[in-house]
């Protein structure tokens, strides 16, 4: 296992309140993972405790081997962040901000800045003081700030909560850019599933201090699928599935679906043409990360 961040077992209490409880997570360089749940599910405070930000919690988080309770010096260095509004100096420029904090992290080439600065688009106003920046302009500094020294572990939340939905596909492609350039593991939380979906490799589903499923994104890791048929003969080729012994699901009276191995689907549709049965459609269906949501927070 090549794990650089390693959660394991995170509780947490606020009095009686349990709002973390046994989470367990690990990334690995380069991957992002999605934390998503509704509000108050503990995505922040997991955050918070991963940044050191919380210090009091129950259970270990492992940054590079490194136990983070143990570790006195702070941990900026190795884990870059976005949580809630981010701390700027307001009578300095975004340029002065971010210098200082290169300062602070150590930074040694200054020309990181300038190359920062122009992948999250603030050029125009960097040289603006930041109490003159709109929420999304703050925002975008914010995560300039986060990956200024090139962390191996970003932590984002909501990192596009006020951004312009225009900018919204070039922060995606920059974060994922990140990824796989600089070999960053980013954990990231969003209420805009297709964000998610579009954006990570993994993704944890959180319900109150929970986690209660973790998903992989990429479809291509499933053999099986769920494949939908269309046809005005709908009980022909009902009939046509009980000879064959294979479950369907019957969704209108022109539709059915099942779920079968991928590299027989070919083989399927073959005969049922040679039964002679018309088909209008056939399609592969997706449950959408949100429909995955929905039914992962209902239970089912
Ligand atoms: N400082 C605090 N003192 C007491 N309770 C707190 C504190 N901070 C958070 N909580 C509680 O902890 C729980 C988890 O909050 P948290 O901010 O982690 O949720 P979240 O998943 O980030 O929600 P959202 O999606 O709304 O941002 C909530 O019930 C919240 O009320
Ligand atoms: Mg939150």
């Amino acid at each position: 296992m090549n794990e650089i961040l390693k959660i394991q077992k995170v509780s947490k209490c606020y009095g009686k309140q349990k709002v973390l409880e046994d989470v367990s997570l690990s990334l690995e360089p380069g991957e992002i993972l999605g934390l998503v749940g509704p509000n108050g599910a503990g995505k922040t405070t997991l955050m918070k405790i991963i940044t050191g930000l919380i210090r009091r919690y129950d259970g270990e988080v492992f940054i590079k081997e490194e136990n983070i309770k143990s570790s006195k010096a702070s941990n900026t260095k190795k884990v870059g962040c976005v949580i809630e509004t981010p701390g700027f100096y307001p009578n300095l420029t975004g340029y002065e901000n971010l210098l200082f904090f290169a300062e602070i992290s150590g930074m040694k080439d200054k020309k990181d800045i300038d190359e920062i600065v122009r992948n999250v688009g603030i050029e125009s106003y960097i040289h603006k003081k930041v109490k003159q920046y709109s929420l999304g302009m703050k925002q975008r500094l914010g995560v300039a700030q986060a990956v200024l020294s090139y962390p191996p572990v970003l932590i984002l939340d909501e990192p596009t909560n006020g951004l312009d939905p225009a900018i919204v596909p070039e922060f995606r492609r920059f974060i994922k850019q990140i990824a796989k350039e600089k070999n960053t593991a980013v954990l990231i939380s969003s209420h805009i599933l297709s964000e998610i979906e579009l954006m990570c490799d993994k993704v944890a589903f959180i319900q109150n201090g929970k986690i209660i499923r973790l998903e992989s994104m990429k479809n291509e890791d499933s053999m099986r699928a769920k494949v939908a048929f269309k046809t005005s003969k709908i009980e022909k080729l009902e009939n046509f599935f009980k000879e064959i012994n294979m479950s369907y699901v019957v969704i209108s009276d022109s539709e059915l679906r099942v779920e079968m191995d991928k590299t027989s689907i070919e083989d399927l549709v073959l005969k049922i043409s040679k039964a002679d049965i018309p088909l209008r459609s056939i399609n592969e269906v997706r449950e959408s990360l949100e429909q995955k949501y929905l039914n992962t927070m209902r239970g089912e």
